[in-house]
């Protein structure tokens, strides 16, 4: 399995808030290139999709609430070791406990609204990303 990409959305609280250029500055700064990037607005049914893994937790209809609530803009990444380094840098999913520099701590405001997503495998990489692009639209 290649674990060269990551996915990524910037997420509606972030986007609506106008933090994408900076958040884009961090991620390229951090040495990810950008292999796919656009953005759209999910419908309840595309956003439970995306989250389907979890569809029995708590959380999942505030969730689902959250990302169809406004545009957001999803993204491939290219980085060695993409999924773990990615994660590092995004920081905790709750922002009050990110590691201080991270994407979270800085741009995040709760649990739920945390500003960015980062997939946690690379497969679920590559299922993300699918989930989004065909395989001509990642470079
Ligand atoms: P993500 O998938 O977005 O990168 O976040 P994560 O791995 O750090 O966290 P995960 O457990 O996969 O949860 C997915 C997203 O659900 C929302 N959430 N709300 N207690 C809550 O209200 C709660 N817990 C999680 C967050 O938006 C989280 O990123
Ligand atoms: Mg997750």
């Amino acid at each position: 399995m290649s674990n060269d990409i990551t996915f990524s959305i910037i997420k509606p609280d972030a986007l609506g808030r106008g933090d994408a250029a900076r958040i884009l500055c961090r991620i390229a700064e951090a040495g990810f290139s950008i292999a796919a990037l656009k953005m759209l607005h999910m419908t309840k049914t595309q956003a439970e999709g995306f989250y389907d893994v979890h569809r029995e937790r708590p959380f999942f209809p505030a969730l689902v609430e959250f990302m169809s609530s406004g545009p957001v803009m999803v993204m491939v990444l290219r980085h060695q070791n993409a999924v773990e380094e990615f994660r590092h840098l995004v920081g905790s999913t709750d922002p009050a406990r990110a590691e201080p520099g991270t994407i979270r701590a800085e741009f995040g405001t709760d649990v739920r609204m945390n500003a960015v997503h980062g997939s946690d495998s690379p497969e679920n990489a590559l299922r993300e990303a699918s989930y989004f692009f065909s395989s001509i639209e990642i470079f």
